[in-house]
């Protein structure tokens, strides 16, 4: 296996088969092994002569050669006693206090798996309403939001890994000025990320720089109205401030609902990527784009006949996902079955625009994005309909947008994650995003420095001759390649860093891939320290004009224990 040292140390610490001491029973071969195994079975149920071992054999190699890996759940507990596989669920928050707390309860038992939980408090009553039973004043969807964050923090400590919620609220909800300032402080609602519901009639609202009305999500009934314009420069400014609240635009989630009679998109998943109705969860999957490149005599290529078949087997096994999983409830087993939503994305694509030889920063690399990702979901789609014939269609077919058309398995295809743990595992640039620093020195316990090179860079610097231990350290400390004298221009124009992309690219390529995206893109716009609000308010804009489906934004330092770092010796 060509898995690295930093991907065995996370798996060791916190995917592998433990006994009652917590001490490692498997290696990571037969971790591998244990997931593909899990997985194949499920072809069994479809066809009694199926060969279960070859495809277990198929699906070993996809993870092993790090060409797909899926979402960290699924690599946790496949074959497992607990078994809940999935990464992101929806569960929907009702206006009382049984179906509130009903609703932290649910959301413990899918931490506790592994998952992460989505919510939007829109239904919750204003803070102020009345309650009739008590005569008193409800307390609004910010304070219960605390509520949600201490039951995940209280769980996390028994949990696999850190318990993540997304929380939204729309921005005609009474509450929406408190939400907006509801992280402020940074040690606040730590557990939760949270963006704000957008509609199409709050952005004519700003552009026009009209009023737009308040509605009590009670009564439905106008509750008062607010300046656009300032509600968004005050989202605009806590952005700036923190990185939060993220925005959502919720009639696009919902546009592009593929099951309108099952009512309301109202929330994501936590890292904003998918979109799910109340009770779905969906399995993320990702195609590490580095392994699908082949060398020939004029240098590196897209191989698309690789592509195309890691595709079709990459939706074969989230499809039989779906059938192995555990859920965590009755609602949700239901619920997902009913749609059978996959979210197939990939990795390392900054990475793979180097061996191309593209800068992330460029119109071509732009046009690629687009190329490839209506690839990959062309080729999902066709993969999804062949397994349709033998499995059925997705039972809510005949009420999708899809019902005049060919039969599908699977109600959506496509999910651009974030990749966080799976880059890791695979070696590679997280999702679609640009590297955050090509050149880390980690402090070794011990006192000595271990210097990390982006595999791609260090390849290049010694093709040429040009790798050294001391311009390594100097690119560490810089954070960037574009200052250094040594590097040739040609290198330093592909090898840019997040912070190296203007805004404007990082919100072309986030559009780019979501035009060809069935679900959604999760995406960080990088800003400097030193960029201003209305550098905040321009991207916020151009999102919108670009038909994304959200956007997140970070400027660098607006966050004390911000993870990444650049330009510093860690
Ligand atoms: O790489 P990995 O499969 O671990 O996860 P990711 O792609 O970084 O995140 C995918 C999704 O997993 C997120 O959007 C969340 O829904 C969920 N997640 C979570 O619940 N808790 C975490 N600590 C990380 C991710």
């Amino acid at each position: 296996m060509k898995i690295g040292k930093n991907a065995i140390t996370v798996l060791e610490k916190r995917y592998l088969k433990k006994d009652e001491n917590g001490k490692n029973i498997e290696t990571v071969e037969q971790m591998f092994r244990r997931v593909a195994d899990a997985i194949a079975a499920a072809d069994a149920a479809y066809d009694d002569k199926a060969d279960v071992k070859k495809l277990s054999d198929r699906f070993y190699e996809l993870m092993t050669n790090l060409e797909f890996l899926p979402n960290s759940p699924t690599l946790m507990n496949a074959g497992k006693e607990l078994g809940q596989l999935s990464a992101c669920f929806v569960l929907p928050v009702g206006d009382s206090m049984e179906e509130i707390f009903e609703a932290i309860k649910q959301a413990a038992l899918i931490h506790k798996s592994g998952g992460g939980t989505g919510f939007s408090f829109s239904r919750l009553r204003a803070s102020g309403a009345t309650v009739r039973s008590t005569g008193g004043v409800a307390s609004g969807p910010v304070s219960f939001m605390r509520v949600f964050n201490m039951a995940t923090e209280a769980v996390k400590q028994g949990g696999t890994r850190r318990g993540a919620n997304m929380g939204i609220l729309r921005v005609d909800h009474p509450d929406i000025l408190d939400f907006i300032d509801c992280k402020k402080n940074n040690a606040d609602i730590t557990n939760f990320n949270i963006s704000v519901g957008i509609t199409e009639a709050f952005m004519q609202a700003v552009q026009n720089g009209d009023t737009y009305e308040l509605v009590d999500p009670k009564s439905k009934q106008a509750a008062g109205e607010l300046e656009a314009r300032e509600v968004f420069h005050k989202i605009v400014e806590s952005a700036w401030r923190n990185g939060e609240p993220g925005i959502i635009f919720l009639d696009r989630l919902n546009r592009d609902n593929v099951v309108p009679s099952q009512g309301e998109i109202e929330s994501t998943n936590p890292c904003g990527e998918q979109p799910l109705l109340p009770y779905e969860s969906c399995n993320l999957g990702s195609i590490n784009l580095v392994t699908m490149l082949a060398k020939d005599k004029n240098g590196w290529r897209i191989d698309y006949k690789k592509l195309e078949r890691t595709v079709e087997d990459a939706v074969h096994f989230l499809d039989n996902v779906i059938d192995v999983n555990k859920y965590p409830l009755e609602e949700i087993d239901f619920t997902t079955k009913q749609t059978r939503k996959i979210g197939l994305g990939v990795m390392g694509w900054s990475d793979m625009l180097a061996y191309l030889g593209m800068s992330y920063n460029s119109e071509e690399a732009v046009a690629l994005a687009g190329e490839v990702m209506k690839f990959i979901t062309e080729t999902g789609r066709r993969a999804s309909a062949r397994l349709a014939k033998v499995r059925g269609a997705f039972p809510l077919f005949g009420e999708s947008i899809f019902a005049a058309g060919e039969p599908l398995r699977n109600a959506t295809i496509t999910t651009i994650a974030p990749t966080g743990t799976l880059s890791i595992i695979a070696g590679c640039s997280s999702g679609v995003e640009p590297v955050f620093a090509y050149v880390f020195i980690r402090n070794v316990m011990d006192g000595t420095e271990m210097i990390e090179v982006n595999p791609v860079l260090r390849e290049t610097l010694e093709a040429r001759g040009l790798y050294s231990d001391e311009l390594m350290k100097k690119i560490a400390a810089e954070g960037t390649l574009q200052h250094i004298d040594e590097i040739p221009d040609d290198i330093k124009r592909v090898f840019v860093c997040s912070h190296d992309v203007s805004p404007l690219y990082h919100v072309k390529m986030q559009a780019a891939f979501q035009k060809h995206t069935d679900n959604a893109v999760s995406k960080t716009v990088n800003f400097a320290h030193n960029a201003t609000m209305e550098d905040v308010e321009e991207v916020y804009m151009l999102a919108y004009e670009l038909d994304c489906k959200g956007v997140t934004i970070y400027r660098d330092g607006s966050r004390a224990e911000q993870v990444l770092n650049i330009g510093s010796v860690k």
